[in-house]
């Protein structure tokens, strides 16, 4: 069987660094919001090109810590409306929706899955204060129209960068530095994944990474003196150890999925599939490699009996979910043709050029 993903595959790469890291780690006595946190905090920063990071518990967590921090400066208040792609994953809408935001769903372009900018513009309300930016599938959301266009109506940018570690806008730009704060997750399946949860917030906002920092630790800025009411929200110090030593190889390794992905959208030849818009860039780090196809049950029983593992990156649309139910009545065609028809293949950094030409040659005789 060729698996989805292989996470002990990919995590075996690092296992002496790990095995040395975790003993240093135990010997050091010092568990939480240590070195290693800090250490990660400046090398993510560095990585992204942002003045600061922020590592924290996970990257829903993320998420809510920037609105919470943003209402906590009086950038925000309860109620506002944020722009949120209707095809995401759930956190997305989850953190909003936290924050005591409300959630504006806008439809994809069902070319590169991302939100359709030509579509903001008729959701704008005088309520409307942010666009949260998903760059979903790994491919970064089209920044220069979103951008400009929050400048023009007075928005905040945050961007979901949680599927796109080390994409590259344009020329130089990386996701989490393409807007006033971004959130990462750092969930094992990501392109750096830790082993557990964790996740982390860029920003250049000097003002905003403070009250973060804050925020995560307790509303805390010095021990036991609490100037807000804050949360348990920290990376977890080995965690960090891990990222460490995984993000040295996280170019090599984005380079790699997108090697993948160009030999299967020059060599998958079946009219049955519809490939995924790539313009061949470094603004794709390929988290996924999403397809359509009309029968979906068919296709993938037939990639299981030739031993393909697939997956669905969401099955339910997130407006057809019983948790956002007061949503279900909004008509979101582009977005429900999508959860119907998408199928994820297997593609990571660590998948063999025998495995490629195999699951290249299965669907090009579907
Ligand atoms: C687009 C998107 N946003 C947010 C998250 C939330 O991250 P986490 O699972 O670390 O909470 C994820 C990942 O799960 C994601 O894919």
């Amino acid at each position: 069987m060729i698996k989805f993903l292989d996470l002990h595959k990919i995590n075996a790469r690092f296992e002496t660094q790990f095995h040395e890291q975790f003993q240093q780690f135990l010997n050091s006595g010092h568990y939480i919001l240590g070195n290693q946190v800090a250490a990660f905090e400046t090398n993510y920063a560095n990585f992204c090109g942002t003045k600061h990071c922020i590592g924290v518990s996970n990257g829903l967590d993320a998420l809510i810590l920037i609105f919470k921090a943003y209402k906590e400066l009086g950038v925000l208040k309860e109620n506002d409306e944020i722009i949120v792609p209707a095809n995401t994953f759930i956190a997305s809408f989850f953190a909003v929706i936290h924050a005591g935001l409300k959630p504006v769903f806008v439809e994809p372009e069902l070319t590169t899955y991302n939100i359709a900018t030509s579509e903001i513009e008729k959701h704008i309300t005088a309520k409307t204060k942010a666009i949260l930016a998903v760059h979903l599938y790994g491919q970064i959301a089209d920044m220069s129209s979103i951008n400009s266009f929050a400048k023009k109506h007075n928005l905040l940018v945050i961007e979901d960068a949680a599927q796109a570690h080390g994409a590259i806008y344009k020329t130089n730009k990386k996701a989490g530095n393409l807007g006033d704060a971004a959130a990462f997750s750092f969930y094992p399946a990501k392109n750096l994944g830790a082993l557990g949860d964790g996740g982390a917030i860029t920003t250049n906002n000097d003002a905003l990474a403070k009250v973060i920092k804050k925020l995560r630790n307790y509303g805390s800025s010095k021990k036991y003196m609490h100037d807000s009411v804050g949360f348990n929200n920290r990376l977890d110090e080995i965690q960090a150890a891990f990222l460490n030593i995984k993000l040295q190889k996280l170019d090599e390794d984005n380079a790699k999925r997108r090697e993948v992905a160009k030999r299967f959208i020059s060599e998958i030849k079946n009219k049955k599939v519809t490939l995924p818009f790539y313009n061949n860039s470094k603004n794709h780090v390929f988290h996924l490699f999403v397809i359509l196809v009309d029968d979906r049950t068919g296709f993938i029983n037939y990639l299981n009996t030739h031993e393909i593992e697939t997956l669905i990156h969401y099955p339910v649309a997130p407006h057809k979910q019983e948790a956002l139910k007061d949503f279900k009545s909004l008509k979101l065609p582009i977005t429900e043709l999508i959860h119907k028809n998408i199928v994820s293949l297997p593609i990571s950094p660590v998948i063999t050029t025998q495995e490629i030409t195999q699951i290249i040659q299965i669907i090009n005789t579907y």
